[in-house]
């Protein structure tokens, strides 16, 4: 089913998540509900708190192909164990901020830790486009966005289109 992705400055975004206790039937579908929502929108990437969910939960598929929905990942509770000292720049996007990008610095490369859908225990170091990825989402999940990491100049010009937004948006 796919679900409504909120967007910015929606208050639902800037909650810290609750850690999820025990995987579900429930909590599959809506890993399958992000899955679809994101593959939609299009995006690369979805955390619960986008669709008003407030748990540690992310999806994400970065594979560019032709094929969409090649290699989906959901994440339960996911963590950064360990990052690189090295980092890389790369422009973001959100599905919450539609429409808007800015360059984020941030480590080349990550460990993470989740629980997968079965509830087992993963581990993956990402690298590249996957790295840039799961880092923003993980954000989410602390209420925190990729226009926390920019310069306060284009940071504001961001924010000020996006109230903009909302206010065109409350008179309709
Ligand atoms: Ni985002």
């Amino acid at each position: 089913m796919l679900r409504r992705i909120l967007t910015y400055p929606d208050r639902r975004l800037r909650k810290v998540c609750e850690t999820v206790d025990n995987i579900d039937d429930n909590l599959r579908a809506l890993a399958a509900d992000m899955l679809e929502t994101m593959y939609e929108a299009p995006g690369i990437g979805l955390a619960a708190p986008q669709i008003g969910v407030i748990k540690r939960i992310i999806v994400l598929d970065c594979e560019n192909g032709e094929e969409r929905s090649a290699n989906p990942i959901v994440m339960f509770n996911p963590e950064i164990v360990d990052s690189s000292n090295e980092t890389n720049v790369h422009e973001e996007g959100c599905l919450s901020i539609p429409e808007e990008y800015a360059d984020v610095t941030r480590p080349k490369s990550v460990e993470v830790r989740w629980t997968g859908g079965d509830g087992e225990e993963r581990a993956e170091v990402f690298d590249g486009l996957w790295a840039t990825c799961v880092q923003h989402e993980i954000d989410h999940l602390n209420g925190k966005l990729f226009i926390d990491r920019i310069g306060p100049v284009k940071r504001q010009m961001i924010i000020r289109r996006m109230n903009k937004l909302k206010r065109e948006r409350d008179r309709k």
